[in-house]
């Protein structure tokens, strides 16, 4: 029987806590972790970073398609997310107005701020094909190795 969700983020948090370990670079780390989730969870067709640059997010490491570049906070999924500091859960992409289609075939999202003392310096976003295919559980888990990575990138800066 496949595990549950809550069983699968656990193992995802004991993985990433592994493969960050005691590397501070954040291009390497965002790289392995895009990876990890793209590779570990299912139904995905892209899973990556984009990094606040002033008033645009602009692409990081990340596994899928080729996708755009820089997004104006306060655009699409991406740049609302980071805009409102909160995440957003979007159950159908084509009613959510903006949306930036950067692989048609996404349907479904998923894009969790990262929080550094209150303040967005990027966010993760998770795009599948399926419509409806994150759920709270997959918000809670997500927040969690956001967490992890914020967390981890903060201590190894100083
Ligand atoms: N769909 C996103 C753009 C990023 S791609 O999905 C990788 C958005 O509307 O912000």
């Amino acid at each position: 029987m496949m595990a549950g969700k809550p069983e699968l983020y656990r193992d995802l948090a004991t993985q990433l806590a592994a493969l960050l370990a005691d590397e501070a670079d954040l291009v390497a780390n965002a790289a392995n972790m895009a990876a990890l989730i793209y590779h570990g969870l299912p139904d995905l067709n892209w899973a990556g970073f984009y990094f606040r640059r002033g008033e645009e997010l602009v692409l990081g490491p990340f596994q899928g398609k080729p996708a755009c570049v820089r997004i104006p906070l306060g655009s699409g999924v991406c740049g609302t997310a980071a805009a409102l500091a909160e995440t957003l859960l979007v159950t159908d992409v084509h009613n959510f107005p903006g949306h930036i289609a950067c692989d048609p075939a996404s349907h479904s999202e998923l894009v969790m701020p990262l929080l550094e003392d209150g303040e967005v310096t990027g966010v993760l976003d998770l795009d599948s094909p399926l419509p409806a295919c994150f759920d709270e559980a997959d918000r809670e888990g997500c927040e969690r190795l956001v967490a992890l990575f914020v967390d981890h990138q903060r201590r190894h800066s100083r």
